[in-house]
């Protein structure tokens, strides 16, 4: 058997990331399996009655989403905790938080049966036609805002230690050396890139906040409204910035972990700050692509949603993946299996961009939106591209006191890459051929491609379980290193 111990891992890891990144991993794998419910049922294989279908839909949608937001958090928390102070209390109440949220959130699914989707449409909740109650959709919204508080205090707390330490959030993001020209080169990427999170999260979660309330409260007083225009516009924007917060809070373990394996520092640099402020901006600006089927919204906000469809992500995704692949060129880098996964994020990420540029183009998203394409382009870029950030951060920071088996370990990797890629192209695939997205129940002709990304996600799911017991095993060890 090849063992391997990861090259420097000096800090101990705190009782609170392990928490995090436990639950995380416990929660994804389970909620892999309700996708694949979904996916059989959509394939013809399981017979699952409509309305517990959209109820699993929205379990996994807001369960995946959700705990990639948990799961990004502990990273950054690791590594930012290094260069400023951060609160180990507000750690926990965001825990807490999330935790109430989640039980919440499944009383109102599983025992009142709401079923509007993560991303519901104002005024769904409260139009159920009988499928749930306003209790049922109150529990949902409470949910999700008790999420939301935990976040905010989250970003607070680290936007409050970043101000101490470097004087603004702004001089974290490095705005101050972009516009001056004076790079400093100790400046860590973390703090930048989590300078970007504080920022558009904070912005993101109160936003969705207001149109949660406003539902909240017309739920019992029917005459209290909103503009359902403006409600979508809310729920989109936030929507979007989250989940992409939590693409741009899990790169920085690349940042930090890929050079520990290639042997050479990350230095920050005009480019990079360029880009990562750059990506502030454009991050809120892009989400009206989501809306560019909406007749109603204004026009420039659309060809606006259109244009910075094709540069957000862009910038950051290139100084990420350029530098890695300079990084790692004739390093000597050793492949360690989580150096594989920091790689294979890489690709992901790169991947998966591509086909949501592709929606993003008004004339395009005219016929492709509300198909198979949309699931096949996020779940390329959060199955290939998220999920192995954290997979490659679990295993980096689990085998520094044990030693991970490298062939049975390596094994799952291919598995999962091949069974990951299977799958997304299955959905891919299926929107090129026009197959619609969130139907419950397909005809026989789009079974084909339902049955092949069912077959797929057995394999994501095989591989999966082989990275998630090596991993909780690993943190509920009592020698793994821990801090309080
Ligand atoms: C084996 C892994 C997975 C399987 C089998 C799976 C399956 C599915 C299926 C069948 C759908 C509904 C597609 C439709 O008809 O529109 C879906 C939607 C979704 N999935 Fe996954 N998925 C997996 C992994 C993930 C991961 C890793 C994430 C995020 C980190 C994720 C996030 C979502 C989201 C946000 C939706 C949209 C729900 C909605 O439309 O309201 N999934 N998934």
């Amino acid at each position: 058997m090849t063992t391997y111990l990861p090259p420097v891992e000096s800090k101990d890891t705190s009782f609170g990331v392990k928490l995090y990144l436990g639950t995380s991993m416990v929660v994804v794998l389970l909620m892999m399996v309700v996708g694949l419910l979904m996916r059989a049922a959509q394939a013809g294989w399981l017979d699952i009655p409509a309305d517990i279908f959209y109820q699993l839909m929205t379990t996994h949608g807001a369960g995946m989403v959700g705990i990639s937001g948990l799961a990004g958090a502990s990273i950054m928390w690791h590594f930012l905790s290094r260069h400023v102070h951060l609160s180990r209390t507000v750690l926990y109440i965001n825990y807490g938080l999330f935790l109430s949220g989640v039980v919440l959130i499944l009383g109102s699914i599983f025992w009142g049966g709401y079923a509007g989707g993560w991303t519901f449409l104002w005024p769904l909740p409260a139009k159920s036609m009988g499928l749930w109650s306003a209790d049922a959709a109150a529990s949902f919204i409470l949910g999700l805002l008790l999420i939301g508080v935990g976040f905010l205090i989250f970003n607070l707390d680290a936007g409050l230690a970043i101000t101490r330490r470097y004087g603004s959030v702004l001089r974290g993001l490095g705005l101050d050396q972009l516009l001056s020209g004076e790079i400093r080169s100790d400046h860590p990427p973390t703090v930048v890139a989590s300078s970007m999170v504080i920022i558009v999260n904070t912005l993101g979660i109160l936003s969705g906040a207001v149109v949660l309330v406003v539902t909240l409260a017309n739920l019992y007083f029917p005459e209290l409204v909103i503009n359902p225009l403006l409600a979508k516009n809310l729920i989109y924007f936030f929507g979007h910035v989250f989940i992409n917060a939590t693409i741009y809070m899990s790169v920085i373990a690349v940042y930090e972990l890929l050079p520990v394996y290639a042997g050479r520092p990350w230095k920050v640099s005009r480019p990079f700050y360029a880009a990562w402020a750059a990506a502030t901006v454009f991050v809120m600006a892009v989400y009206p692509h989501h809306l560019l089927l909406d007749a109603v919204m204004p026009a420039p906000l659309l060809v606006l949603g259109q244009i910075v469809s094709y540069l957000s992500g862009i910038p950051v995704l290139l100084v990420t993946a350029y530098g890695a692949l300079l990084l790692v060129y004739r390093s000597g880098i050793q492949w360690q299996v989580p150096a594989l996964w920091l790689m294979l994020a890489m690709f992901g990420w790169a991947g998966g961009v591509i086909p949501a540029i592709v929606d993003g183009t008004i004339q395009i998203n005219k016929v492709m939106h509300n198909t198979m394409w949309v699931p096949g382009h996020f779940h390329f870029y959060l199955l290939i591209g998220l999920l192995p950030m954290v997979i490659g951060f679990g295993l980096h920071i689990t085998s520094a006191h044990k030693a991970l088996n490298v062939q049975v370990q390596r094994t799952f990797f291919f598995l999962y890459f091949a069974g990951a890629v299977a799958f997304s192209v299955a959905f891919l695939a299926g929107g090129w051929a026009s197959v619609p997205r969130r139907w419950a129940q397909h005809w026989p002709e789009w079974m084909a491609y339902d049955q092949v990304g069912s077959l797929a996600a057995i394999v994501v799911i095989i591989a999966m379980v082989g990275v998630v017991i090596a991993l909780v095993r690993r943190l509920l060890e009592r020698n793994h290193g821990t801090t309080a």
